[in-house]
């Protein structure tokens, strides 16, 4: 017979298990985002201010922006920080690491949101160059996060 311990450890065992699966869902979307929405501000820089063409790249990057980077980046971050609390995984070398990457990560967030607005507000300074070199940044924090969450090498 399973004790009432046992029930209960299992029942957490697939509670994180579930939580797992929902963190990486929402990891999906949120780079899905991360990589797609540069691509856009690249296409942007070439479009003339005012055209037709301008506007509709501003409507793609702001439903981009709020309606899938924006909610995936706060349920990534919930379930990541219940992973790390219910399993006290906080305490390893590996989900250091990852913490800072994922800081850099939400850094780089807040930067697209600036930018979707300067775009908004027609008032885009940076270069096309500057796009195509910044796409590289959440494509190489991305390898580095899944390498330190799947290998843990320390
Ligand atoms: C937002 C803050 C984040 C926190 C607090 C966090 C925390 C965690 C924790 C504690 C685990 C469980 C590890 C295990 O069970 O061994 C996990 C799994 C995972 N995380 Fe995150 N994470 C975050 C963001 C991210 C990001 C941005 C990515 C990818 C770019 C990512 C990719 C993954 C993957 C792929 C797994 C599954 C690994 C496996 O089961 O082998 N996480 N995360």
């Amino acid at each position: 017979m399973v004790s009432v311990e046992g029930q209960g450890q299992a029942r957490a065992i697939a509670m994180y298990e579930w939580i797992k699966a929902l963190h990486v869902i929402a990891v999906i979307a949120w780079m899905a985002g991360m990589l797609y929405l540069p691509r856009l501000f690249v296409y942007h820089c070439d479009a003339e201010v005012g055209s037709r063409q301008s506007e509709t790249f501003k409507v793609m990057e702001w439903r981009l922006f709020k309606a899938i980077i924006n909610p995936a980046m706060v349920v990534t971050w919930l379930a990541g920080l219940y992973l790390a609390w219910s399993a006290h995984l906080y305490v390893s070398g590996w989900f250091h690491a990852k913490f800072a990457l994922v800081l850099l990560m939400s850094g780089v967030h807040g930067f697209f949101s600036r930018c979707v607005k300067d775009f908004a507000a027609d008032r885009n300074t940076r270069s096309q160059k500057f796009y195509r070199i910044f796409n590289e940044v959440p494509t190489a924090l991305m390898i580095l996060i899944v390498v330190l969450v799947v290998v843990k090498p320390f």
